[in-house]
């Protein structure tokens, strides 16, 4: 009998210690330890094209996390206390590597040399047309068939006021169809203030289009049963870029007021998205106009109470509504991921821009550099 209690005891204790890491991390067993120090952890992961995949663990000094490979440059986990104190995983993702090399829909990774459509696959620049790999019915998207979120970047991290990851990648001359042997360094750092803040820098030997952003999904909830379309959302947008039915831009901008695409005001994203064929998947023009670090968007949640701000200095925010998931893939939980169960705020230049002479410039040619900045900041409302 005292054996029987024991071993009771015991198995109970092994269930605690495995729940509370599952409940509080939503992520690598252990690594949202409330106690977590500041600073940047690195696990290896596995392997991809030969190369060592990391996950690192970067905790700020509320012990908050956000993990993120260099596989892809990918950002696995976000994790933050909703308005109980409780902490989950904002973003979709994977506990292992495994997940990322089925090449899910660009789960939290990084996206380039161009991210977004290019119509037809091919652009003209400077007189030379390029032919890109079509992986999007007759367009190319997100970089094409291998495309930045699937190589493996270098790292180096600093442990010094907040933790900062720095990804390097050489993308050689005529990858995946674009000109010039294009060097990227991506630095993502966590702030004390729960912001994740993405710095994209580049330079290139020859003139190329470049775009660069995050893919995250988000459901604030932490939870993707919930649908997202009972989230609010207000985007500093009073123009949006129509797309036809192969979702490039028709080249027109037009004044969202007075259709389903105004978010000028704090909005249910379910009110209006019947209106929507298929789902909001568009660009939106920020009345910043990019150039300097401005809020582009706000998310709120009455679930959790979190809200997630997004500041940027790009010209463009792509507003995604998780159309294409299918409940086919799962999250790092085990629940399966549904259409609209979580969302996407791409910051970037407008889609098809090196086909749509009309559109802010992606272009980036010798002698400059390309630097952009966004910031995705959470906080909660009690
Ligand atoms: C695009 C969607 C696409 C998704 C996953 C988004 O950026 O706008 O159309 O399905 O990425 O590839």
């Amino acid at each position: 009998m005292k054996r029987l209690i024991c071993y009771s005891v015991f198995l109970l204790a092994l269930s605690a210690i495995f729940s509370s890491c599952r409940n509080n991390t939503g992520g690598v067993a252990g690594a949202s330890d409330s106690t977590a120090k500041k600073g940047i952890t690195k696990t290896a992961w596995g392997q991809s094209d030969s190369k060592d995949v990391f996950l690192y663990t970067l905790t700020n000094a509320k012990g908050n996390q956000v993990q993120i490979s260099n596989y892809g440059g990918t950002v696995t986990h976000f994790i933050v206390p909703d308005k109980n104190g409780n902490k989950n995983s904002i973003v979709v993702g994977y506990d292992s590597l495994n997940g990322y090399l089925a090449h899910p829909p660009y789960f939290g990774a990084l996206v380039g040399r161009y991210g977004n459509r290019i119509g037809n696959a091919q652009f003209t620049l400077d007189g030379k047309t390029y032919k890109l790999a079509a992986n999007n019915g007759k367009n190319s998207l997100h970089g094409g068939i291998k495309g930045f979120d699937k190589v493996v970047w270098d790292a180096t991290t600093v442990n010094d006021t907040m933790p900062l990851l720095t990804l390097t990648y050489q993308s050689k001359d005529g990858e995946e169809g674009f000109p010039g042997n294009l060097k990227v360094t991506v630095q993502y750092t966590f702030t004390d203030n729960d912001e994740l803040k993405i710095e994209y820098n580049a330079v290139t030997d020859k003139a190329t289009p470049i775009n660069l952003t995050n893919h995250s999904y988000f459901n604030l909830t932490g939870d993707v049963s919930n649908t997202i379309l009972n989230h609010t959302l207000q985007i500093n947008a009073d123009n949006y870029t129509p797309v036809d039915t192969s979702l490039i831009t028709t080249g027109e901008i037009k004044l969202v007021k007075g259709t389903p695409f105004d978010f000028t005001t704090p909005m249910k994203i379910g009110a209006r998205i019947d209106l929507v064929k298929g789902g909001y998947d568009h660009n939106f023009v920020l009345n910043s106009k990019g150039g300097s670090l401005q809020l582009a968007a706000t998310l709120t949640d009455s679930i959790s109470g979190r809200k997630l701000e997004v500041f940027t200095t790009e010209p463009g925010l792509q507003f995604y509504t998780g159309n294409f998931l299918d409940g086919k893939l799962t999250n790092h939980d085990g629940k399966p991921i549904n259409q609209h169960s979580a969302l996407c705020m791409e910051t970037q230049h407008f889609p098809d821009s090196p086909n749509k002479p009309q559109f802010p410039s992606c272009i980036l040619r010798p002698g400059s550099t390309y630097h952009t900045v966004t910031v995705y900041k959470v906080s909660v409302e009690k």
